[in-house]
């Protein structure tokens, strides 16, 4: 008898791991004097966690401490980093009882949906968005209210867009820097995005995780324009830390007990060790602020060489370490379009479809978080291809 498999099982792929494995695939078969391949598919930095925090992972590892659980909510001493770390870089005053500390910003996403939104409530979000965004909401029986967004506004949501919404949504997901675009809500847009949310009963949750990979202009924090927003942020991007699994919320004070209770039940808490490095990362912004002036540089290549390369539409690339361009005039298969290019120049990128179901089949994402030097050899590979 075939039994019931719950709806969740059904959350589609992410698209980007078939193309990971492909490059994989292709590097393992590179026959000698072969041309390698150049890794700009992936979304994480090529570097490890800093320094400093990588000693205290080891004086942990040696100290003899067993390692255990910790509160749900982290280890308080890393709390009243983040604490600090809002009032350093943002100006704001949080009480500690808002901070929690999480699995990475992945971990987060379910405790803020859950504690935020009951099944059949819709949740809204640009396109191109990071697909989990609508693939953990669709697994909890909510509804993706997908608004598509172009150039105009930077690939961002609008007020206006929101105005246009009917129904309202229960809820709003941000991100910026975004991930695939790279661009930002400014913070006078996020601020009025924050008011109509706050004037609309619409509960706002704002992705953070490239704050700190921006090289234009200055970021706000959600938190600093409503108490009732949801902050999602890690210590995947800006810090490096992508395996250690580490991210923290910034909670409204209504949802401090209702995510407290999801996540003792959920997670019991984040890694001890990985709360560890985290505390000590946050004395590491002269290692970090080193890989943000190489992502720059990157970028202001990749922005100048690629449209000789044919990409001549991109986004304007102000954050996060993405580009995304749009294939206009030369494919309407970005899957096809990538394989072709990952076969023929050895460059690995990530075909739109993944962040955008109906227009994603006619962009492409460059990330550029890998050594300078592949930036550079990638753009005149792709220069001679073209
Ligand atoms: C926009 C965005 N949010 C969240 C995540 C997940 O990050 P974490 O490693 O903290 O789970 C990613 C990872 O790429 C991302 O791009």
């Amino acid at each position: 008898m075939a039994l019931k498999v719950g709806r969740g099982a059904f959350a589609p792929p992410f698209m980007v791991m078939d193309v990971i494995s492909a490059a994989n695939a292709r590097q393992a078969a590179l026959p000698p004097g072969g041309v390698r391949t150049i890794r700009m598919e992936v979304g994480q930095p090529g570097t490890g966690a800093p320094a400093g925090a990588v000693a205290a992972a080891q004086a942990a590892l040696r100290s003899g401490d067993p390692l255990g659980y910790t509160e749900a909510f982290g280890r308080r001493s890393l709390r009243e980093r983040i604490v600090a770390h809002y009032r350093d870089w943002y100006g704001i005053e949080l009480p500690i009882e808002r901070v929690a500390v999480t699995v990475g910003a992945s971990g987060a996403f379910p405790l803020a949906f859950l504690a935020a939104f009951d099944p059949g409530d819709r949740v809204a979000m640009a396109a191109p968005f990071y697909p989990p965004y609508v693939n953990i909401i669709t697994a909890l029986g909510m509804t993706p209210v997908i608004m598509e967004a172009g150039p105009e506004t930077r690939f961002q949501p609008s007020v206006a867009m929101l105005e246009a919404l009917d129904p309202k949504p229960d809820g709003l997901i941000v991100a910026s820097p975004c991930n695939p675009v790279g661009t930002m809500l400014h913070p006078d847009e996020l601020a009025a995005i924050a008011r109509w949310c706050d004037a609309n009963g619409v509960r706002l949750i704002s992705d953070e995780i490239y704050h700190g990979l921006h090289y234009d202009s200055a970021i706000a924090s959600a938190a600093g324009f409503s108490a009732n927003a949801v902050v999602v942020n890690s210590f995947s991007k800006y810090f490096s830390m992508t395996g250690w699994r580490i991210g923290w919320l910034i909670l409204p004070e209504d949802l401090v007990r209702p995510v407290e209770c999801l996540a003792q039940n959920m997670f019991i808490s984040a890694p001890y060790i990985s709360q560890v490095v985290a505390e000590a990362a946050f004395d590491c912004h002269a290692e970090l602020q080193a890989n943000i002036v190489r992502y720059r540089r990157s970028r202001d290549h990749l922005l100048r060489a690629l449209p000789e390369a044919g990409f001549d539409r991109l986004s304007p690339a102000e954050g996060a370490f993405y580009i995304y361009a749009d294939l206009a005039g030369r494919s309407n298969d970005s899957m096809a379009f990538c394989a072709r290019m990952l076969a023929e120049t050895g460059v690995a990128v990530t075909p739109g479809v993944d962040f955008d179901r109906t227009r994603g089949h006619r962009f492409l994402r460059f990330s550029y978080c890998g050594p300078e030097a592949d930036m550079i050899e990638a753009s005149e590979r792709l220069k001679h291809w073209m």
